[in-house]
């Protein structure tokens, strides 16, 4: 017998009561993601920035204004989609996750994608096209195609962060927008 679909309410308050790992202890509070829970595109970022960790949601700061930009481009507003993270504590001073949080961490991630059932899922930098992917495979080479996880499709995209620092990397980040827009709109 499948496993039952946890509810996203349920999942959120698992989230906000956890500590399986030390960001639980400098964390202004969990950020569990936002957005339509029956969305056909689930964007997984890396982590909760400043912003994030103070205001809980997902993509707020300067990168989660690339990413409405972004999405506009693919024909999305924030509300036809649902967003989170690898990991939904902020590491301090907004470092890498550990291999040892994203292995506590991600089973919300798996929940959660479990749940909405998304027909998409858009992976933004390394670390959530390595967890989605199960690959070593860096984002360099995989952007902006598509590829499959288990029943998902899967569609990595550079981190919308990248461009802040490499404006070498809007063109590419606009281009797979507007592939991803495509995509969405010849089913
Ligand atoms: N970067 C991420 O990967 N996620 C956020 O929520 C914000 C910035």
């Amino acid at each position: 017998m499948p496993k039952p679909h946890i509810p996203l309410d349920e999942l959120r308050q698992q989230v906000a009561a956890c500590h399986a790992c030390p960001l639980a202890d400098g964390r202004t509070q969990t950020v569990f993601g936002d957005g339509n829970p029956d969305a056909r595109v689930l964007i997984v970022g890396e982590a909760p920035g400043k912003n994030e960790d103070l205001q809980g949601i997902p993509f707020v700061g300067k990168a989660g204004q690339n990413l409405n930009t972004l999405l506009e481009i693919a024909g999305l507003a924030r509300e036809d989609v649902f967003i989170a993270n690898v990991l939904k504590c902020r590491p301090p001073g907004n470092r890498d996750p550990r291999p040892e949080e994203i292995e506590v961490c991600t089973p919300f991630l798996r929940e959660q994608t479990r749940t909405i059932n998304p027909e998409y899922i858009v992976t933004l930098g390394n670390f959530a096209t390595k967890f989605i992917l199960k690959t070593e495979v860096g984002i360099t080479r995989l952007h902006g195609t598509l590829q499959q996880a288990g029943r998902f499709k899967v569609f990595p995209i550079y981190h919308p962060a990248a461009a802040i620092y490499d404006r070498t990397k809007w063109e590419a980040l606009e281009n797979d927008f507007a592939t991803l827009g495509e995509l969405l709109r010849k089913k």
